[in-house]
């Protein structure tokens, strides 16, 4: 008995000592290319038949696309292996392809995953894109409570990739919800939680969002007291609706990842 706790206790502390890094947080692919996604470690991925591959599309729970174990590395999926690394290869890629992958290996029946690539096919930018900040309506002096900020993406034929920084230093990724519109393109909001404190120190928040490989990309800033265009309190109004919206989505998609989206093996 207690060697078997010992066995499962073992397995967690070994299994947790093993990292997937995925360095390439984005990257760019033109439709039809084939693209090319890294996945390494420290440690020896012993030939690569535990790899697996999940693919995370917008709006959906990340789903396997590849077992590199049963590899005859013919059709769309290929697995390439070295000691320490694993390289998943996609032929004549498409544009719904785009999305977050994520390589996972199999460690004493446990699945360990990087912590994705984001992969951008094409150029999601169209002519009725658009970028908007949402801060939190002021409320006097409040300091204490988290600051939810959030950026909208409008009209984008594809997903697209949002960093944040603060005063110029990178943050954590925020989390997405999706929106499809009947004409079947994207709103996508952008979602991070910073200490009330942070916000109201008036440093400079900075939401980027790349659409294409042009190396341009659209970048909206903000800083606390939040200038409002006209200082109309019916323009403030929508805008703390909207985060309240926000919260509340983002929210909702947090329970729901909570009880429903184990990833389901290959
Ligand atoms: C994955 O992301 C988390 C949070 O951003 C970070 O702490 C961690 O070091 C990353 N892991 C790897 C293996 O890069
Ligand atoms: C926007 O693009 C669509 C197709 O991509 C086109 O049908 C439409 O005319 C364009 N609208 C404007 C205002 O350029
Ligand atoms: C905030 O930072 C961004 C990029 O780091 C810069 O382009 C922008 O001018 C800054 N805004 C303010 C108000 O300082
Ligand atoms: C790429 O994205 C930029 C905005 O970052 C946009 O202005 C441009 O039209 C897009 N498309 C191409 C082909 O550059």
């Amino acid at each position: 008995m207690i060697f078997a706790e010992y066995l499962v206790l073992s397995s967690l502390v070994l299994g947790v000592r093993l990292y997937l890094y995925q360095t390439q947080r984005i990257q760019f692919v033109e439709v039809s290319d084939t693209a090319k996604i890294h996945c390494s470690s420290k440690e020896n991925l012993e030939g690569g038949s535990s790899m697996f591959w999940y693919l995370r599309r917008e709006g959906e729970t990340p789903t396997c696309i590849k077992r590199c174990l049963d590899d005859q590395n013919v059709g769309k999926f290929a697995c390439k292996h070295e000691t320490h690394s694993s390289t998943l290869e996609i032929s004549n890629i498409q544009k719904t392809e785009s999305g977050i992958y994520y390589c996972a290996f199999e460690y004493s029946s446990y699945l360990i995953f990087g912590n994705g690539t984001t992969l951008i096919v094409g150029d999601s930018y169209t002519n009725s894109s658009w970028v908007m900040f949402l801060v939190p309506f002021p409320r006097g002096t409040q300091v204490t409570g988290t600051a939810n900020l959030a950026c909208v993406i409008h009209g984008v034929s594809s997903p697209v990739h949002v960093s944040w920084s603060v005063s110029g230093e990178l943050q954590e990724q925020g989390l997405t919800r999706s929106l499809r519109a009947r004409d079947g393109s994207l709103t996508l909001i952008n979602h991070i939680s910073v200490p009330m404190d942070t916000w109201t120190s008036g440093k400079n928040f900075t939401c980027e969002v790349k659409f294409n490989s042009s190396g341009s990309s659209v970048k909206k800033s903000t800083r606390y007291p939040a200038a409002h265009p006209s200082g109309c309190v019916a323009q403030m109004l929508r805008y703390a609706v909207a985060i309240s919206l926000v919260v509340l989505m983002v929210s909702l998609s947090l329970a729901w990842s909570h009880c429903c989206s184990t990833p389901a093996k290959c």
